[in-house]
């Protein structure tokens, strides 16, 4: 029989420490086992994108744009995949297009071989640009279907997307299951349609949360997917992806058999297990499967982020009701996939239903956003009873979102002004102006000087200490300020971070 081997993502350095170590791994942690992954012979690695941009100098004072370039010197052999949210770029909020296509010029010229790009609520229209812009740079352009299950989302309204993305010049599609909801059965179909109605590689990401990740990527290699998504197994399983080594066994001696050395990957996973010891604050203690991902559609991640804020607020009784509210907001919603940055939205509004006892008596500016269309279209329409309370007789808007920003690169040159060294720096700022500007003063103290020392030593502290809680940069509205400090977490899994 012919072989085709099944070719590997390895999400070690992204999405694998994004889900279980709140995105905290240090560049410091990657490099010594980099020469290693680079023989392994993977399709790619991801390493870069969703909330590791911002975790970098938010929590660990790092340069983002550094790991690319250190990690690209040890492993010149391994294509680099980055995970970028269309026009939202790595943050959680639309970016004018300006920004976004200094961004992945940028990102392209440090290293980045592969964009997968997204946008959270399936809108092309969100993904188009950065696409084009990848394209152009010569990348290779994966752009993903978000996978989530409601009334309005099927196999054929996937295979709709599908085919506007290969339009739009896709290389490659990926089924983007962030919260690990898809089953072997569904995958299976799901793969075969994908596979009959575009002629491009097809790519399953999904996460261990449910139990269902290893049998669902077998069902998918049955069904001819291309490539697969995992994790070197010690840091797999959870809310992270299913185990690489797993996946390689499972398709030994088969025609599909991924030709991958386990003596080698072993090696590698034991490195991994000793420098995830340095992230144990940072772990969920969830101990295992969790199964009420299927029973509520909240992903992993997000559950133990809502059981955090409510404990927060002395409301842990409350648990049980919000996780019914969830759905019910999100079906108002219209359907968002839950994924960055939907997941805040339609998780803080059902929060706050159910602590103010009257549903939607406070609403986030976030929310209001949302509904006014400038998150792009929902699946589905949105309740007409609680667009009228979020907008009154305003309407949303119709057109692509980013239409309406102004561009914004040269307005964040000049405020950076001489903190910023390159057009990398000026780029970090005009996504995340707070947290960039704070970063690149603590550098600007001076490399190795005392003052940096310092500087990062309190950083690294103030992020011990918010690391739970830490509001974005957006501020929130002033009813939303006391007492409820319902906070967006970004860096966080699932919640702030499920960005995945
Ligand atoms: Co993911």
């Amino acid at each position: 029989m012919e072989s085709t081997p099944v070719k590997i993502t390895d999400t070690i350095l992204r999405d694998a420490h994004q889900s279980l170590l709140a995105t905290r791994m240090r560049t410091d942690d990657m490099l010594p086992i980099a020469e290693k992954l680079d023989q392994v012979g993977y399709h790619s690695v991801e390493m870069w994108g969703g909330a590791t941009f911002d975790s970098a100098m938010r929590f660990l004072n790092e340069d983002p744009w550094e790991r690319i370039r250190k990690l690209k010197e040890k492993m010149p052999n391994t294509p680099f995949q980055m995970l970028l949210r269309g026009q939202n770029i790595v943050g959680y909020k639309h970016y004018p297009d300006d920004i976004v296509e200094k961004f992945v010029v940028l990102a392209k010229r440090n290293g980045i071989d592969i964009f997968r790009i997204f946008d959270a609520v399936n809108d092309v229209r969100n993904m188009a640009w950065a696409m084009k812009v990848a394209k152009r740079e010569g990348a290779h352009v994966q752009a993903s279907i978000c996978y989530t299950i409601s009334p309005v989302h099927d196999i054929p309204s996937y295979i709709k997307m599908a085919k506007e993305l290969a339009d739009l010049g896709a290389d490659s599609i990926c089924i983007k299951d962030m919260a690990g909801l898809i089953s072997p059965y569904v995958a299976y179909e799901l793969v075969g349609e994908l596979k009959k109605a575009v002629d491009l590689p097809i790519q399953l990401h999904t996460h261990y949360t449910s139990g269902m990740a290893s049998a669902a990527v077998l069902k998918a290699v049955e069904a001819g997917v291309d490539i697969v998504d995992t994790a070197i197994s010690s840091i797999a399983g959870l809310t992270s992806q299913p185990p690489t080594e797993t996946i390689v066994r499972i398709l030994q001696e088969t025609p599909r058999d991924t030709g991958l050395d386990l003596n080698l990957l072993a090696e590698i996973s034991a490195y991994f297990a000793e420098a995830r010891k340095h992230y144990a604050k940072f772990e969920s203690g969830l101990k295992g499967v969790d199964v009420r991902v299927l029973q509520y559609q909240i992903p992993g991640g997000m559950l133990s982020n809502l059981l955090a804020q409510l404990r927060e607020q002395n409301a842990e009784d409350r648990y049980e009701e919000v996780l019914e509210e969830v759905p019910r907001v999100r079906a108002e919603l219209g359907y968002p996939p839950l994924v960055t940055p939907s997941s805040q939205i339609v998780g803080t509004q059902a929060t706050l239903n159910v602590i103010l006892g009257e549903r939607y008596k406070v609403i986030p500016e976030e929310v209001k956003n949302y509904v006014k269309g400038m998150y792009g279209r929902p699946p589905a329409p949105i309740d007409p009873k609680v667009k009228k309370l979020v907008l009154g007789d305003e309407e949303p808007i119709d057109c692509r979102p980013a239409d309406l920003i102004p561009p914004g690169y040269e307005k964040a040159k000049e405020e950076i002004g001489d903190l910023a060294r390159s057009e990398e720096d000026i780029i970090s700022y005009a996504l995340f102006p707070q947290v960039a500007r704070s970063f690149l003063e603590r550098r600007a103290g001076g490399s190795g000087s005392k003052e940096e020392i310092v500087a990062a030593i309190a950083a690294m502290v103030a992020a011990r200490a918010t690391a739970h809680f830490r509001p974005l940069e957006v501020s929130p509205p002033p009813t939303m300020i006391s007492p409820w400090r319902i906070a967006w977490r970004p860096g966080r899994p699932g919640w702030g971070g499920l960005i995945k």
